[in-house]
């Protein structure tokens, strides 16, 4: 069934376990996602960039609406980084369940003032809002506090934050960075601020940047032509603590932008003469599969739906 984040979001927040929110951009991408979340008896929450809309459209968020309704499992559609009060507005056009308006770039109150404003809108229509404070980007483990506190996010002001604009459910600065080089060895992730943030507030938390870069994903990569550089995620552990501290929302992209590209390499390497684009996408299909239920277990969202 398609449901608003709230209704995805809240009940993971009191259970401390946390819901995948990955990035789609095609049919195949939304089918691994919804299909396993089915298999697995797990909620989750699609998202589409505004990137995923110029290039899919109304089309790619239909495919994504229809297989939400039907779905035996409550699913979200949610606009991931919406850069202004008009993208968030169209999104909810379209059809979405949940919008994000990312105005972290702004100061204080600005961003207030811009997530405020998506808040009121979206609530007219039922829909639930993802806003964010702090900046997010990949810090080393020994950097000093005060640097740390420049643009990881505050405890303080995210109280305030959440008591002036009445968003959702909001993305925190952490420490992680999106992308597939999030830092060498294991990239820092700060628990101690999850859990001062989780101990002032009440709504659920979103933590950005959330692939966990498998290495035999990464070495599969490699073995079927890919070239790639030192890279690395967060390691599941880490994210394990977060969602016990009260991370709900977990976003993820680049985990499953690498598994289908080792699918299509895989197929095309071992079968150079195939041409059927079923033979090609369908690997894809099945290695994002593998990767989503993956994630769903580290998570704690299997079984939950
Ligand atoms: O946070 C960004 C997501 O990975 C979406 O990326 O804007 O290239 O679709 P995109
Ligand atoms: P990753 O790059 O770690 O997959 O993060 C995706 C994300 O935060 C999308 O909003
Ligand atoms: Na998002
Ligand atoms: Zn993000």
């Amino acid at each position: 069934m398609l449901v608003t984040g709230n209704d995805i979001l809240i009940p993971a927040r009191a259970g401390q376990y946390g819901v995948g929110s990955f990035n789609t951009n095609n049919m195949e991408i939304t089918q691994a996602i919804i299909h396993t979340a089915e298999r697995l008896r797990s909620p989750v929450m699609v998202q589409m960039s505004e990137g995923a809309i110029k290039y899919g459209g109304q089309d790619l968020a239909n495919i994504v609406i229809d297989l939400a309704r039907r779905a035996t499992v409550p699913v979200a559609l949610h606009l991931d980084h919406g850069s202004s009060y008009e993208s968030a507005l169209k999104a909810i056009k379209m059809g979405f369940t949940s919008v994000m308006i990312d105005a972290s770039h702004h100061g204080f109150e600005d961003n207030v003032k811009e997530t405020r404003r998506v808040v009121e809108a979206a609530h007219a229509m039922g829909i639930s809002v993802e806003s964010e404070l702090g900046r997010l980007g990949g810090i080393e483990e020994h950097i000093v506090v005060d640097e740390k506190d420049a643009f990881l996010t505050d405890p303080e002001e995210a109280v305030q934050f959440i008591e002036q604009t009445g968003t959702d459910y909001l993305a925190i600065a952490i420490g992680t960075s999106h992308g597939a080089f999030k830092g060498k060895g294991r990239p820092y992730i700060d628990h101690a601020r999850i859990e001062k943030i989780a101990s002032l507030t009440s709504i659920p938390l979103v933590a950005h940047g959330s692939s966990g870069v498998p290495q035999e994903i990464v070495e599969r990569f490699r073995a079927a032509g890919g070239q790639i550089g030192d890279a690395a995620g967060i390691a599941d552990e880490d994210l394990q603590r977060a969602t016990g501290f009260g991370i709900a929302k977990v976003n993820v992209d680049t985990d499953l932008r690498l598994a289908s590209t080792v699918g299509i390499r895989e197929a095309l390497t071992a079968n150079p003469k195939e041409f059927d684009p079923r033979k090609i996408f369908g690997p894809a299909r099945e290695v994002m599969s593998q990767v989503i239920e993956h994630k769903m277990r580290v998570l704690g969202s299997v079984g939950k739906a």
